[in-house]
């Protein structure tokens, strides 16, 4: 990726993304994104209603299929072919390969102008900063290590959410035996891959997962472990229904929502879902962290400024980038998202049990060591690394493989990656 993005875009130096456009400008952005389901597509909507509130002219490029990947080759040949979009929803190393690349613009500006210093939180400056500059703005905290669950269903079998694995696969092998699907699951790599870092990082332990998914220590992804995390995995496949290969992910939390399965294992946009629906948390669904030794998952949304020419376009970024990070937007589009504000001191009132859940876990999870980024969602990994995670964890979960192979495997494949 370094290469490939450094070789597009030559020696480009960062242009200045500032409010200070000619009078005349008309700020305006095409924006390429991937939030096409009904919880995101109501948040990207208000994005578009804000910008527009602004004199905004949006212009809309979305990229259907969840988890990011299909919007990240369309980047690429966008890129290649010298037509970059204005403003690009993209996350974690992937940010900085691009700013090393010098494709994207310079927000300092902007974030001076608002103090993000003050507002963000270390792990999101870190994401969102190239060589000390703001070369990103983040939208919110999306946390990954979840369970959604249906309370009547769970209640069909005397369960409540479990707080254990083997908690876990006790329940699910009730609900099974009652003719219940227990977890609702989407058979796309991503998702595979997003389930199998919960059971990373339950199974082994926030150490563990730092260890393997974040630092690729040998002898972690050869371990033990990591067989007992591909043995967990092996039942997981037990549990979810023949009707699974290919299913997007919030046909998945549909399932949970109208009582056909008992558990889902994803992101907080699945909670997106929800409220769109109308769902009320602690009522229609219950949410609670996997199990774990108070680890917590996180995945950040951001928006980079990619090097467009033409004053509309420049102030059509400022203002893009301004508005994201307001303290009102950051409550509006993160009600709808189901995740929480990137920001630090947006009002809590009208946020849910699940969102405070979230903030305070986040704050804890900083304090106490074990706030780690997300391989599936390219927090802590992105390209061939992230791929190679990726490939391993969907071929054993879509085959019979045993735990030991997928092992080998995996130290085979991230050796290969780096
Ligand atoms: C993640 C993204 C989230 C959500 C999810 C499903 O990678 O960060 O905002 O949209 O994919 O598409």
């Amino acid at each position: 990726m370094k290469t490939f993005a450094r070789a597009l875009c030559g020696a480009v130096s960062m242009i200045a993304v500032t409010a200070a456009a000619p009078a005349l400008a008309e700020p305006k952005a095409e924006v390429l994104h991937y939030w096409t389901s009904g919880g995101e597509a109501k948040a990207v909507q208000a994005l578009q209603e804000a910008f527009a509130a602004r004199g905004g002219e949006w212009v809309d490029a979305p990229v259907a299929g969840g988890g990011g990947d299909a919007q990240a080759a369309v980047l690429r040949a966008r890129v290649l072919a010298g037509d970059p979009p204005a403003a690009v929803q993209i996350k974690g190393p992937n940010i900085q390969e691009w700013a090393e690349a010098g494709a994207l613009g310079d927000l300092t500006a902007v974030a001076t102008a608002q103090d993000w210093d003050k507002v963000l939180p270390e792990a999101i400056q870190n994401i969102v900063k190239y060589e000390g500059k703001y070369v990103a703005v983040p939208v919110n905290v999306h946390r990954v290590d979840w369970i959604w669950a249906n309370p009547e269903v769970l209640a069909k079998v005397g369960a409540e959410v479990p707080t254990s694995w083997e908690e876990f696969n006790e329940t699910a092998d009730k609900l099974q035996a009652t003719g219940i699907i227990p977890l609702a699951h989407g058979g796309q790599p991503w998702q595979d891959a997003t389930v199998f870092e919960t059971v990373v990082l339950g199974i082994g332990g926030t150490d563990f997962y730092r260890k393997a998914l974040v630092e690729l220590d040998m002898d972690a992804l050869g371990s033990d472990t990591m067989v007992a995390v591909f043995d967990q995995m092996r039942k997981m496949r037990g549990y979810v229904d023949p009707d699974f290969p290919g299913r997007d992910w919030n046909l998945a939390t549909a399932m949970v929502m109208r009582g056909e399965a008992a558990m889902q294992i994803m992101g907080d946009w699945a909670k997106g879902e929800f409220a769109a629906a109308g769902k009320v948390p602690g009522v229609d669904y219950v949410c609670a962290s996997t199990p774990s030794d108070n680890g917590y998952l996180l995945n950040s949304d951001s928006f980079a400024m990619f090097n467009v020419s033409g004053d509309d376009n420049v102030e059509g970024q400022a203002v893009l980038a301004e508005l994201i990070l307001g303290t009102e937007f950051q409550e509006t589009f993160n009600l709808f998202k189901g995740s929480i504000p990137a920001r630090t001191d947006v009002p809590r009132a009208e946020f849910d049990d699940c969102a405070i859940k979230s903030m305070d876990d986040m704050v804890a999870a900083a304090e106490g060591g074990t706030l780690l980024g997300s391989m599936a969602h390219e927090i802590a990994q992105a390209g061939a690394v992230r791929g190679a995670f990726i490939d391993v964890a969907t071929a054993h979960f879509n085959s019979d493989m045993s735990s030991q192979d997928a092992v080998d495997q995996l130290v085979k494949a991230i050796k290969l990656a780096q």
